[in-house]
């Protein structure tokens, strides 16, 4: 069995993360992820303090293991951050700060709450920001993830991060859906893997059937870097891209992203209706690159099992043929 320093930290049998998203998690994902020995983590920015409060209860009528609760810190909303510290996650798990954002202080609360501390980060120096700050575990995201990213790819980011916060455990996100990444993550220095597009891609992930299909046809050729999403929203990601399908919703408004502006509200409505119809044409789909890798809806116990066992054979098998005496 594959047992990195993460999972005594966690409290978990393997070394698996599901990242908190704030539109693609709610409990019966968060629960399945910690009862599959993996580690659940629920995002928030779907919720307000009283829907997260009660997404929280749900989480534990479905398990007793470890889970973990996600704030995006340029847009905490304090009576939100009270509900999870309330809540005594295992994890307090945080990302997307703003540069004048004091992390110190957030983290020092979810310690005092008896959390553990998870900070995302896309580049060192953020990430070195954190630590000092007092994180107990880093996520090393690469550009190639789903949702917003930075701009640095995994392979080279994780080994700078790895000896930038030593002795520091790091997690290594975006771009795994298979034994291949985790047994690539763990040869690369990260204790273990956290992962989003691969999750969503089960039947326990709240999103729409169609959008789940989208994952599994797409060739992982297909998305882009692009802040179309976000002017809708009208929500400012500090220094962040959004990694989406490129569909027929993106394609119309590149290069037009002055006319969102001047028609924000009924785009608007036109985006979250797409979304609830299921209209993969007209809605924005977050996924990353690895929806190439991803050829099937598995339940979440099947992608833990599958993906530790590959990561296994392949430390034990493949590689180990490889060395000459
Ligand atoms: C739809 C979607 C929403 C996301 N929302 C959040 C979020 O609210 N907070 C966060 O820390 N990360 C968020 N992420 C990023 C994930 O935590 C994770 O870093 C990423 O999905 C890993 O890459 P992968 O999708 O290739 O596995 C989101 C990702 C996706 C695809």
């Amino acid at each position: 069995m594959i047992h990195t320093r993460i999972c005594d930290l966690l409290g978990i049998t393997h070394p698996i993360v599901l990242g908190g998203m704030g539109t693609a998690t709610t409990a019966p994902l968060v629960a399945a992820v910690s009862n599959a020995g993996g580690f659940g983590t629920l995002g928030t920015s779907a919720f307000n303090a009283a829907t997260l409060e009660s997404e929280i209860a749900a989480i534990h009528e479905r398990t007793e293991k470890p889970f973990g609760i996600n704030h995006l810190l340029f847009q905490i909303q304090e009576d939100m951050f009270a509900v999870t510290l309330r809540a005594k996650p295992a994890v307090a798990a945080f990302a997307w700060a703003r540069k004048d954002q004091n992390l110190r202080d957030y983290f020092q609360r979810a310690h005092d709450a008896g959390c553990k501390v998870m900070h995302m980060a896309g580049e060192v120096p953020e990430a070195l920001r954190a630590a000092e700050a007092g994180a107990d575990v880093l996520v090393a995201q690469g550009t190639e993830a789903g949702g917003h990213v930075g701009w640095m790819a995994s392979l080279p980011l994780v080994p700078m991060m790895v000896k930038a916060v030593a002795p520091l455990p790091v997690l290594l996100a975006g771009g795994i859906a298979d034994g291949r990444g985790l047994a690539a993550a763990l040869a690369l220095g990260a204790e273990g893997v956290l992962l989003g597009t691969r999750f969503m891609a089960t039947p326990e992930a709240p999103i729409h059937a169609n959008f789940k299909q989208a994952i599994v046809k797409s060739d992982g050729h297909d998305t882009v870097l692009t802040e179309i999403p976000d002017l809708v929203s009208q929500r400012v990601w500090p220094g962040a891209m959004s990694r989406a399908q490129r569909n027929r919703f993106i394609e119309r408004w590149s290069g037009h992203e002055w006319a969102i502006r001047q028609n924000v509200t009924e785009i608007g409505k036109q985006l979250a209706g797409a979304r609830s119809a299921g209209d993969i044409d007209n809605a924005s789909l977050s996924f990353g690159q690895d929806a190439g890798l991803i050829d099937s809806i598995k339940t979440v116990h099947e992608v833990v099992r599958d993906m530790v066992a590959e990561a296994e054979e392949i430390i034990r098998g493949r590689l180990a043929t490889l060395l000459r005496i």
